[in-house]
């Protein structure tokens, strides 16, 4: 008997597809999808919809696209690798709504484009372009969005733009070059983790879609699961899977919170350090580490003045360095950092902090070797590495953006 039958489910109720079947209407979720089909209806220009990694917006593109009621009506670009030039992307995007263009020259693609769009126009149809990952949008192609989404008659827009991605992209378009664009954002919305009731009630749902079944997952075993994910969803269904897995093993219908622990073991690196601080050393260790340095320390201090009162002289005997770098030690973490970061993709972005909503110093072109200096985890698995470029000049990078090399 498999874990499914164990259980008496269809299926794996917590893959990792961004799969609308079991798109969950958290409340930020719902907001981005009623936003989503407000311009599309409305014939608003630019919507924007920004999340973190594993916070669902692909699963909220998909939803919107098995939308009955665009099928139809909307004829739609999706531009899911948007590492383009303004060429290739706007090529793609006439491939994707079958525009015919007789020749590649820039002004005759536009022109073919527009008539295409007054031409739906005509007919009620819809146009939208979408873009999953627009963080990666080079900044020309940015740009050239910004001058489709001119394209519109004295009356409407012919054209609805959708930009999915990483905080970053909004700190992008914060800059002084993309002032023009962002001013044209009309509609933005932002995917947040779930709540601790959200995260509740999302795993009872893809608990029904996949069947019901006889598993239950105690309301103390969820609330763990929220803790160590953080509410996001990609998190909360990598830890709720093998979570069942372990409890399939241990011929448990309960899933409870020693499964949980046993399954941040056993899932990938990022869950893992992502949790590391919570699942090592919970609060009662940390308070009890404090009490017993403070009575440590206490206990130093009383020696030292014991000892000054007899009149002897500490550095002479060493008490001092001796208390310094023996007792300080066990404390005191030395990591042992990788030591070169190259470049791995066409540019990355060297930030002044790590975090996607930082400000961009530097943008960096593949295989350049950066000196690394220090490493950072977000909560969210995200790691950093703080590197020194050549000028000297110090910011932070995305460890997914480059590989590591250890001489
Ligand atoms: N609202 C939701 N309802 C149901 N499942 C969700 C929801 N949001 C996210 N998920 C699940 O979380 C996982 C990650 O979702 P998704 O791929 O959409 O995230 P993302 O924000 O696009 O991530 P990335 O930034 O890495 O592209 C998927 O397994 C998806 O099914
Ligand atoms: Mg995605």
């Amino acid at each position: 008997m498999d874990y499914l039958d164990f259980f008496d489910l269809k299926e794996d109720p917590f893959r990792l597809t961004p799969d609308p079947y079991y798109f969950y209407p958290s409340e930020s979720h719902n907001e981005a999808l009623s936003s989503f089909n407000y311009i599309v209806e409305q014939k608003e220009g630019f919507f924007m919809c920004v999340g973190d990694p594993g916070t669902g917006k692909t699963t909220l593109l998909n939803t919107f696209l098995n939308t009955e009621k665009w099928k139809d009506r909307a004829g739609i670009a999706l531009v899911l690798t948007p590492r383009l030039s303004p060429e290739e992307f706007l090529l793609t995007v006439l491939e994707d709504l079958n525009v015919k263009v007789k020749n590649t020259n820039k002004n005759e693609i536009i022109k073919a484009f527009r008539d295409f769009l007054i031409e739906n126009s005509m007919i009620g149809r819809r146009v939208i372009i979408i873009v999953d990952e627009a963080q990666n949008l080079p900044d020309e192609t940015l740009e050239e969005l910004r001058l489709l989404s001119n394209l519109e008659t004295e009356k409407e827009k012919l054209l609805q733009i959708v930009l999915i991605g990483q905080p970053e992209l909004r700190g992008r378009l914060l800059s002084d070059s993309f002032k023009q664009l962002n001013q044209r954002i009309t509609v933005r919305a932002t995917l947040r983790p779930l709540t601790m009731n959200e995260t509740s009630d999302y795993i009872n749902y893809r608990l029904v879609k996949a069947g019901k079944g006889t598993v239950i997952f105690e309301e103390k075993t969820k609330k763990l699961i929220h803790k160590l994910s953080k509410g996001i969803p990609r998190l909360i269904n990598l830890v709720s899977s093998r979570a069942m897995m372990a409890a399939y093993l241990d011929m448990s219908r309960y899933v409870r919170k020693r499964h949980v622990m046993y399954a941040v073991k056993h899932v990938s690196d990022s869950f893992i350090k992502t949790t590391r601080r919570i699942v090592t050393f919970p609060r009662i260790i940390v308070y009890s580490l404090m009490v017993c340095l403070i009575v440590a320390a206490l206990i130093v201090m009383n020696r030292v003045k014991e000892q000054d009162q007899r009149g002897q002289s500490l550095s002479e005997k060493g008490t001092v360095p001796l208390i310094a770098s023996e007792s300080a030690a066990p404390f005191i973490e030395h990591k042992k950092l990788p030591k070169t970061a190259v470049v791995a993709v066409d540019a990355a972005n060297v930030r002044a902090k790590p975090s996607l909503d930082s400000e961009r110093i530097k943008s960096v072109s593949k295989e350049t070797a950066l000196e690394i200096i220090d490493e950072f985890t977000e909560t969210t698995g995200m790691k950093w590495y703080k590197v020194k470029m050549h000028d000297g000049k110090e910011g932070w990078i995305a460890d997914k953006t480059v590989r590591i090399v250890n001489e």
